[in-house]
Protein backbone atom coordinates (compact mmCIF):
# COMPACT_ATOMS: atom_id res chain seq x y z
CA UNK A 1 0.00 0.00 0.00
CA UNK A 2 1.05 3.91 -0.73
CA UNK A 3 2.66 5.29 2.18
CA UNK A 4 1.09 8.63 3.22
CA UNK A 5 2.49 11.27 5.45
CA UNK A 6 0.34 12.60 8.30
CA UNK A 7 1.14 16.21 9.31
CA UNK A 8 -0.29 17.62 12.54
CA UNK A 9 0.02 21.37 13.65
CA UNK A 10 -0.51 22.41 16.69
CA UNK A 11 -1.16 26.38 17.34
CA UNK A 12 -1.72 26.58 21.07
CA UNK A 13 -0.17 28.69 22.36
CA UNK A 14 0.42 26.56 25.91
CA UNK A 15 2.33 24.08 23.43
CA UNK A 16 2.63 20.61 24.45
CA UNK A 17 0.82 21.32 27.94
CA UNK A 18 -2.45 22.51 26.02
CA UNK A 19 -5.91 20.42 25.72
CA UNK A 20 -4.99 21.44 22.05
CA UNK A 21 -2.09 18.97 21.92
CA UNK A 22 -3.40 16.42 24.10
CA UNK A 23 -6.26 15.75 21.55
CA UNK A 24 -4.54 15.86 18.72
CA UNK A 25 -1.20 13.61 20.24
CA UNK A 26 -3.86 11.00 21.03
CA UNK A 27 -6.13 10.98 18.02
CA UNK A 28 -2.43 10.69 16.16
CA UNK A 29 -1.36 7.45 17.85
CA UNK A 30 -4.65 5.94 17.92
CA UNK A 31 -4.42 5.62 13.89
CA UNK A 32 -3.84 2.23 13.36
CA UNK A 33 -1.72 2.20 9.77
CA UNK A 34 1.32 0.97 9.89
CA UNK A 35 1.27 3.22 6.19
CA UNK A 36 1.36 6.84 7.67
CA UNK A 37 4.21 8.48 8.66
CA UNK A 38 3.19 11.01 11.09
CA UNK A 39 4.52 14.12 12.56
CA UNK A 40 3.25 16.96 15.02
CA UNK A 41 4.54 20.51 14.90
CA UNK A 42 4.21 22.51 17.96
CA UNK A 43 4.08 26.06 16.50
CA UNK A 44 4.94 27.64 19.77
CA UNK A 45 8.52 25.46 20.17
CA UNK A 46 9.53 27.20 16.61
CA UNK A 47 10.88 31.07 16.49
CA UNK A 48 8.69 32.17 14.09
CA UNK A 49 9.04 35.97 12.53
CA UNK A 50 5.51 37.74 11.96
CA UNK A 51 4.67 38.20 8.17
CA UNK A 52 6.43 41.57 7.06
CA UNK A 53 3.21 42.28 4.57
CA UNK A 54 4.88 42.92 1.59
CA UNK A 55 2.32 41.83 -0.46
CA UNK A 56 0.26 44.68 0.31
CA UNK A 57 2.98 46.64 -0.43
CA UNK A 58 3.33 44.92 -3.98
CA UNK A 59 1.45 41.52 -4.24
CA UNK A 60 4.77 40.37 -6.45
CA UNK A 61 7.05 40.68 -3.46
CA UNK A 62 5.48 37.77 -1.61
CA UNK A 63 6.76 34.80 -3.03
CA UNK A 64 8.03 31.30 -1.80
CA UNK A 65 9.86 30.93 -0.32
CA UNK A 66 8.91 34.38 1.84
CA UNK A 67 11.51 36.70 1.45
CA UNK A 68 11.68 36.75 5.82
CA UNK A 69 12.94 33.19 4.92
CA UNK A 70 15.32 33.92 2.37
CA UNK A 71 17.10 36.25 4.60
CA UNK A 72 16.36 35.44 8.24
CA UNK A 73 18.43 32.42 9.07
CA UNK A 74 16.84 32.09 12.56
CA UNK A 75 13.29 32.03 11.50
CA UNK A 76 12.30 28.44 11.65
CA UNK A 77 8.81 28.88 8.87
CA UNK A 78 10.71 26.66 6.85
CA UNK A 79 9.65 23.88 8.94
CA UNK A 80 6.22 24.47 8.32
CA UNK A 81 6.57 24.90 4.58
CA UNK A 82 8.11 22.20 4.00
CA UNK A 83 6.70 19.58 6.53
CA UNK A 84 3.05 20.78 4.04
CA UNK A 85 4.70 20.73 1.29
CA UNK A 86 5.69 17.01 1.81
CA UNK A 87 2.48 15.81 3.59
CA UNK A 88 -0.72 13.89 2.06
CA UNK A 89 -2.58 15.15 4.97
CA UNK A 90 -2.08 18.42 7.14
CA UNK A 91 -4.44 18.57 10.36
CA UNK A 92 -3.90 22.12 12.08
CA UNK A 93 -5.07 22.36 15.36
CA UNK A 94 -6.38 26.16 17.14
CA UNK A 95 -8.29 26.70 20.55
CA UNK A 96 -10.80 29.58 20.71
CA UNK A 97 -9.91 33.00 21.71
CA UNK A 98 -12.92 34.84 21.47
CA UNK A 99 -14.47 33.20 19.25
CA UNK A 100 -11.37 33.23 16.58
CA UNK A 101 -8.16 31.14 16.42
CA UNK A 102 -5.47 31.41 18.00
CA UNK A 103 -2.70 35.01 17.27
CA UNK A 104 -0.29 31.54 16.18
CA UNK A 105 -2.26 30.45 13.71
CA UNK A 106 -3.36 33.72 12.08
CA UNK A 107 0.61 34.46 12.29
CA UNK A 108 1.13 31.05 10.76
CA UNK A 109 -2.44 32.22 7.81
CA UNK A 110 -0.45 35.53 7.43
CA UNK A 111 3.41 33.67 6.67
CA UNK A 112 1.19 30.98 4.32
CA UNK A 113 0.24 33.85 2.07
CA UNK A 114 2.95 32.99 0.40
CA UNK A 115 1.78 29.76 -0.92
CA UNK A 116 -1.96 31.11 -1.69
CA UNK A 117 0.11 33.65 -3.60
CA UNK A 118 2.60 31.47 -5.52
CA UNK A 119 -0.42 29.99 -7.63
CA UNK A 120 -3.01 33.53 -7.95
CA UNK A 121 -0.13 35.56 -8.71
CA UNK A 122 2.72 33.72 -9.72
CA UNK A 123 0.91 31.25 -11.62
CA UNK A 124 3.04 28.48 -9.79
CA UNK A 125 1.07 25.58 -7.82
CA UNK A 126 3.34 25.09 -4.58
CA UNK A 127 0.10 23.25 -2.68
CA UNK A 128 -1.55 20.15 -4.33
CA UNK A 129 -2.58 17.17 -3.83
CA UNK A 130 -3.16 17.62 -0.06
CA UNK A 131 -6.42 16.85 2.78
CA UNK A 132 -6.96 19.09 5.38
CA UNK A 133 -8.27 18.20 8.73
CA UNK A 134 -9.28 20.60 11.55
CA UNK A 135 -8.93 20.49 15.38
CA UNK A 136 -10.83 23.30 17.65
CA UNK A 137 -10.72 23.47 20.86
CA UNK A 138 -12.83 26.10 22.91
CA UNK A 139 -14.78 26.02 26.75
CA UNK A 140 -17.37 27.94 25.50
CA UNK A 141 -18.55 28.44 21.81
CA UNK A 142 -17.14 29.77 18.60
CA UNK A 143 -16.27 26.62 17.11
CA UNK A 144 -18.30 27.22 13.50
CA UNK A 145 -16.81 30.35 12.74
CA UNK A 146 -13.42 29.36 13.61
CA UNK A 147 -13.73 26.40 11.09
CA UNK A 148 -15.68 28.83 8.45
CA UNK A 149 -12.08 30.77 8.45
CA UNK A 150 -9.57 28.46 8.55
CA UNK A 151 -11.42 26.73 5.66
CA UNK A 152 -11.95 29.77 3.65
CA UNK A 153 -7.69 30.44 3.90
CA UNK A 154 -6.95 26.79 3.23
CA UNK A 155 -8.90 25.99 0.42
CA UNK A 156 -7.62 28.69 -1.25
CA UNK A 157 -3.93 27.85 -0.69
CA UNK A 158 -5.10 24.50 -2.27
CA UNK A 159 -5.83 22.43 0.30
CA UNK A 160 -8.93 19.83 -0.25
CA UNK A 161 -11.37 18.90 2.58
CA UNK A 162 -12.92 16.11 2.97
CA UNK A 163 -17.12 15.99 4.13
CA UNK A 164 -17.10 16.79 7.88
CA UNK A 165 -13.20 18.32 7.97
CA UNK A 166 -13.11 19.25 11.29
CA UNK A 167 -13.61 18.27 15.37
CA UNK A 168 -14.31 20.25 17.80
CA UNK A 169 -15.23 20.78 21.63
CA UNK A 170 -16.59 23.19 23.66
CA UNK A 171 -17.28 22.88 27.39
CA UNK A 172 -19.92 24.71 29.19
CA UNK A 173 -19.61 28.13 29.93
CA UNK A 174 -18.13 28.00 33.27
CA UNK A 175 -14.97 29.90 32.79
CA UNK A 176 -13.13 26.63 34.14
CA UNK A 177 -10.07 25.70 32.00
CA UNK A 178 -8.63 23.40 34.35
CA UNK A 179 -11.92 21.54 34.45
CA UNK A 180 -11.68 21.27 30.59
CA UNK A 181 -8.79 18.76 31.13
CA UNK A 182 -10.38 16.26 33.34
CA UNK A 183 -13.76 16.22 30.94
CA UNK A 184 -11.40 15.46 27.87
CA UNK A 185 -9.59 12.92 29.72
CA UNK A 186 -12.50 11.20 30.95
CA UNK A 187 -14.45 11.07 28.00
CA UNK A 188 -14.11 8.60 25.79
CA UNK A 189 -16.70 10.31 23.26
CA UNK A 190 -14.47 13.71 23.28
CA UNK A 191 -11.51 11.61 22.05
CA UNK A 192 -13.50 9.53 19.87
CA UNK A 193 -14.51 12.26 17.75
CA UNK A 194 -10.77 13.72 17.11
CA UNK A 195 -9.87 10.16 16.43
CA UNK A 196 -11.87 9.73 13.83
CA UNK A 197 -11.64 12.99 11.85
CA UNK A 198 -8.15 11.63 11.37
CA UNK A 199 -9.03 8.05 10.40
CA UNK A 200 -11.70 9.86 7.94
CA UNK A 201 -9.06 12.14 6.37
CA UNK A 202 -6.57 9.50 6.12
CA UNK A 203 -9.38 7.43 4.57
CA UNK A 204 -10.31 9.92 2.35
CA UNK A 205 -6.55 10.69 1.27
CA UNK A 206 -6.35 7.00 0.36
CA UNK A 207 -9.48 7.47 -1.94
CA UNK A 208 -8.53 9.82 -3.90
CA UNK A 209 -4.61 10.86 -3.81
CA UNK A 210 -3.46 6.88 -4.37
CA UNK A 211 -4.46 4.26 -6.28
CA UNK A 212 -4.18 1.37 -4.13
CA UNK A 213 -4.20 -1.22 -7.31
CA UNK A 214 -1.40 0.50 -9.56
CA UNK A 215 0.23 2.70 -6.77
CA UNK A 216 -0.27 6.00 -8.77
CA UNK A 217 -0.69 9.30 -6.70
CA UNK A 218 -3.16 12.38 -8.12
CA UNK A 219 -1.28 15.16 -9.66
CA UNK A 220 -3.82 17.48 -9.66
CA UNK A 221 -3.03 21.53 -10.42
CA UNK A 222 -5.71 23.79 -8.76
CA UNK A 223 -4.65 26.69 -11.18
CA UNK A 224 -5.99 29.96 -9.29
CA UNK A 225 -8.58 32.02 -10.99
CA UNK A 226 -8.51 29.86 -14.12
CA UNK A 227 -11.64 27.10 -15.33
CA UNK A 228 -10.46 23.88 -13.83
CA UNK A 229 -13.11 21.61 -14.60
CA UNK A 230 -14.11 19.93 -18.23
CA UNK A 231 -16.95 21.43 -19.84
CA UNK A 232 -18.82 18.63 -20.70
CA UNK A 233 -21.65 20.63 -22.81
CA UNK A 234 -18.55 21.32 -25.27
CA UNK A 235 -18.04 17.75 -25.46
CA UNK A 236 -18.52 15.95 -29.21
C1 LIG B 1 -7.97 34.93 25.75
C2 LIG B 1 -8.86 33.73 25.69
C3 LIG B 1 -10.07 33.81 25.03
C4 LIG B 1 -10.89 32.72 24.95
N1 LIG B 1 -12.06 32.79 24.24
C5 LIG B 1 -12.82 31.70 24.07
C6 LIG B 1 -13.99 31.73 23.23
O1 LIG B 1 -14.32 32.73 22.61
N2 LIG B 1 -14.71 30.59 23.10
C7 LIG B 1 -14.38 29.44 23.74
O2 LIG B 1 -15.06 28.44 23.57
N3 LIG B 1 -13.29 29.37 24.55
C8 LIG B 1 -12.52 30.47 24.71
N4 LIG B 1 -11.38 30.40 25.49
C9 LIG B 1 -11.08 29.16 26.17
C10 LIG B 1 -10.05 28.34 25.41
O3 LIG B 1 -10.43 28.13 24.07
C11 LIG B 1 -9.90 26.99 26.09
O4 LIG B 1 -9.40 27.19 27.37
C12 LIG B 1 -9.01 26.08 25.29
O5 LIG B 1 -9.42 24.78 25.49
C13 LIG B 1 -7.58 26.22 25.70
O6 LIG B 1 -6.84 25.42 24.86
P1 LIG B 1 -5.33 25.02 25.19
O7 LIG B 1 -5.41 23.90 26.18
O8 LIG B 1 -4.80 24.66 23.87
O9 LIG B 1 -4.68 26.23 25.79
C14 LIG B 1 -10.52 31.51 25.60
C15 LIG B 1 -9.30 31.43 26.26
C16 LIG B 1 -8.47 32.53 26.31
C17 LIG B 1 -7.14 32.40 27.00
Amino acid sequence: MAKLKLLGICTSARGRDSNTYYLMKKAFDALIDPDVEREIIVASELKLRPCDHHYSVDSKMCVHPCLITQIDKEDEMSKIYDGIISADIVIFSTPIYWGNHSQLMQLIIERLNSLENANSVHGTVVVKNKIGGLMILGHEDGYQHVAGGLMNFLSAMGVIFPPQAYAAWVGESDEDTRADKGRIEGDVAISDAFADLVGNAVGFARAILTCPDCGHKLNYEHRSKKKNYIDISKKT
